[in-house]
């Protein structure tokens, strides 16, 4: 039986593809679970992001460098190459990861011009790979305090509001980015996160950079949940260091030293099976099948409610018999009937 969290990437393409067809209310699109990064710029975001992927092909660095909302599938196959798809560019097949970096760079320019600016648009990158956990991932950019030169005053508040909207739908799960070398008291994220869940139950407390704290601290009280608590333990990361990422130290290198920094560490030893990057993918997949599972029964409900929309529509367009506007909505109907069945199959 195909995976559940492979069937949802699907649906969430489908429904990009169809645009708003859901009618009024909620769209399928939102009805489905997915992972949001957010933190202060420059907390470790889309390193953390390319940590869980397992692959280089962020744009990274100091600054702001992430500029629109990049939607990220994994799709694990089983076997055979990698390879990246944009939504934009859907018959090309990238299996340089350099040139979806590139390209994910290119594709941000081309909206906000080579400036500072930001755009609320989205970029969709559908990822295949025998090495990755089936995940939705939305890289955001990162929350500031001050405008700089080039950016108009209304930036810290812009962003703050594009990171919301993603953030406080109910079914967005929160990955809160914050650096360990920075109190948690001013942590960006866990002050958004704290307002949008309360409760902590959708928000993951992720800290970054826990290899540039001062010497003689430690950050034992957040990572066993006293200094914040959440519902969800902390993860402790140590993502590559700008002078590793300017000497090209590559990702299977910077995972195996980051286990070696848990394993041999005294302060964070007893806790080293619970930190890391490819612990933090695993607790985020089995808890997205959970959330999943959960709303089968929803989406059922929702996906039928698409179907007698579709149908009503169809009946007033008339049936297609050909290529024209109806017969993708007849086949947009055709792929919700076929969810229909497999998630029903899925609650037996
Ligand atoms: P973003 O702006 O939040 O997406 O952050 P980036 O992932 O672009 O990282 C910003 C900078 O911080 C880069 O130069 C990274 O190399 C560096 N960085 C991120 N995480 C860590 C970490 O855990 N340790 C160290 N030493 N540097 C990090
Ligand atoms: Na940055
Ligand atoms: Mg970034």
């Amino acid at each position: 039986m195909e995976s559940l969290i492979g069937l949802i990437n699907k649906i969430q393409r489908a429904c990009t593809v169809l645009g708003d067809h859901g009618g009024e209310g909620m769209s399928l699109w939102e009805a489905l679970p997915s992972v949001a990064v957010v933190g202060g710029q420059s907390s470790g975001k889309s390193s953390v992001l390319e940590s869980v992927v397992g692959r280089d092909f962020l744009p990274r660095g100091s600054g702001i460098v992430t500029r629109r909302p990049l939607v990220l599938q994994l799709h694990k196959t089983e076997s055979g190459s990698e390879y990246a798809e944009f939504l934009h560019a859907p018959k090309k097949r990238f299996s340089d990861f350099a040139a979806v970096r590139k390209e994910i760079a290119d594709e941000t320019d081309r909206i906000t011009g080579k400036t500072k600016q930001i755009s609320n648009i989205p970029i969709h990158l559908s990822i295949y790979s025998p090495h990755v956990v089936n995940l939705t991932l939305i890289d955001l950019p990162g929350l500031t305090k001050v405008a700089v030169e080039g950016q108009p005053d209304s930036i810290v508040e812009d962003i703050e509001n594009m990171v919301r909207s993603y953030v406080e739908k109910p079914n967005c799960i929160i990955l809160a980015i914050s650096p360990a070398n920075q109190d948690i008291a001013t942590s960006d994220a866990i002050k958004l996160a704290r307002e949008v869940d309360p409760s902590g139950e959708r928000t993951f407390g992720v800290l970054t950079k826990l290899d540039l704290m001062d010497k003689g601290t430690n950050a034992q009280d957040v990572l066993e949940g006293r200094a914040y608590r959440l519902q969800h333990p902390w993860v402790g990361i140590v993502n590559r260091s700008q002078a590793d990422i300017n000497k090209n130290v590559d990702m299977i290198v910077a995972r195996r030293k980051e286990r070696e920094y848990f394993e041999t560490s005294p302060d964070y030893g007893h806790l080293a099976s619970r930190m890391g990057s490819e612990y933090l993918a695993k607790l985020l997949s089995q808890h997205l099948e959970l959330v999943i599972r959960q709303r089968i029964p929803s989406i059922i409900a929702l996906i039928n409610k698409n179907i007698d929309e579709l149908n009503a529509e169809l009946d007033r367009i008339g049936r297609p018999i050909a290529a024209d506007g109806g017969a993708q909505l007849y086949m947009i109907l055709e792929l919700c009937r076929a969810f229909d069945r497999v998630f029903k199959e899925h609650l037996d």
